[in-house]
């Protein structure tokens, strides 16, 4: 059954003679941890992402999801604000679709680096609601911000801005195509949970069987998450992908995992693997046709789930009675962890694709 009731009291943590904020239930996870693990700051993986759109999970290699995990670790532990990485930026959030983490948290990114937001948090007060075009759009956003990060309904909605769009693009999340900043925050919890995972010689005690409960052709998150996981095949022995459909992993997905070692199976029970699993990623709600439909929701975790004493679980949110709020207080919450760092996560990356990473590299790379 369920390990260890944690204490929810507080959320100052002071290790190291530091003290960061965190999550106020669940695992409390240390960012000095993945430091230590690692040399210094790779700042060129973050150099290469200067003035680039982040649209797919499948552009990133490890090397570059390793130093943004590194960068964002640097940014959780260290004052940067008087340095003010973004000053003189601005970036448009233009959210078609309903979020409560991916804008607030971009938001939060740039105004604690200084930068300057232009929010949309509903496409409804713009033009579309007079049928403008998203390549219209994107042609005014050019002038007006110098980043676009958008969430849009349709999946094909990041090639119709790029028609026009000049501006770096971040796509947070475009119906059920992909979420790459989701993934990379999904990575930053599972590397301070276990940083060994990013070492090419994973010892076998230390890889893990991860069980990805829904469906990756038809969720966004899980499917990003799912692509950067296949970056990690030193550290993963296994991965099971627990669905109600027949081939839930969608042709791309599958093209992928056709290259890679990791082993890959799917099954409709997850009675029998759950007590196998050491991460299971879950997810149930997906944006498909024209509204939120969930998929895979006869899956559940609550206390009396057979769970490993120390599996972890993950959930990008929002969730539905797939996960038992019950589990909030427990080990197995790494979920609220992954939602915490996202700040921090998104924060390196903008700075990393305004081509800021020089205003903190000094800072970065000295400590
Ligand atoms: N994880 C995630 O995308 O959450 P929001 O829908 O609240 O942005």
């Amino acid at each position: 059954m369920v390990g260890n009731l944690l204490d929810p009291r507080t959320s100052i943590v002071r290790r190291h003679g530091m003290s960061f904020r965190t999550n106020s239930k669940g695992l409390k996870l240390d960012p000095q941890e993945l430091l230590k693990a690692f040399g210094g700051l790779d700042v060129h993986q973050l150099e290469k992402l200067a003035d680039q759109s982040v649209v797919d999970a499948a552009q990133f290699n490890r090397d570059m999801v390793v130093a943004i995990a590194q960068a964002a670790a640097l940014l959780e532990t260290t004052d940067f604000s008087f340095r003010k990485p973004l000053d003189g930026k601005i970036v448009v959030t233009a959210f078609f679709e309903a979020s409560t983490r991916t804008r607030l948290s971009f938001e939060s990114a740039v105004l604690r680096l200084d930068g300057k937001i232009l929010s949309v948090p509903d496409g409804q007060v713009t033009g579309v609601k007079k049928g403008e075009s998203l390549s219209d759009i994107g042609e005014m956003l050019n002038t007006y911000g110098d980043a676009v990060v958008m969430r849009h309904p349709e999946t094909n909605s990041v090639d119709e801005i790029s028609q026009n769009l000049t501006a770096p693009l971040i796509n947070a999340g475009n119906g059920s195509g992909q979420h790459p900043t989701q993934a990379l925050l999904d990575w930053y919890a599972l590397l301070k949970w276990r940083p060994m995972l990013a070492s090419d010689t994973c010892p076998d005690k230390s890889r893990i069987h991860l069980g990805v409960v829904g469906t990756p052709g038809s969720m966004r998150a899980v499917n990003s998450f799912v692509q950067l996981a296949l970056l990690f095949d030193s550290a993963i022995k296994r991965i099971t992908v627990v669905s109600e459909m027949a081939d839930p992993l969608g042709a791309k997905l599958s093209d992928s995992t056709a290259d890679c070692d990791i082993e890959i199976e799917v099954t409709n029970d997850i009675k029998d693997v759950l007590p196998a699993l050491d991460v299971i990623y879950m997810n149930s709600i997906a944006f498909l046709g024209d509204d939120y439909k969930t998929l895979d929701s006869r899956y559940k975790l609550d206390m009396e789930s057979k769970l490993k004493p120390e599996a972890v679980i993950m959930h990008p949110l929002a969730r539905r009675n797939e996960l038992d709020s019950a589990l909030d207080n427990t080990v197995h919450n790494l979920y609220f962890a992954q939602a915490a760092g996202a700040v921090f996560v998104r924060q390196a990356l903008l700075t990393a694709v305004l081509a800021r990473t020089g205003a903190l590299a000094d800072a970065l790379t000295s400590r």
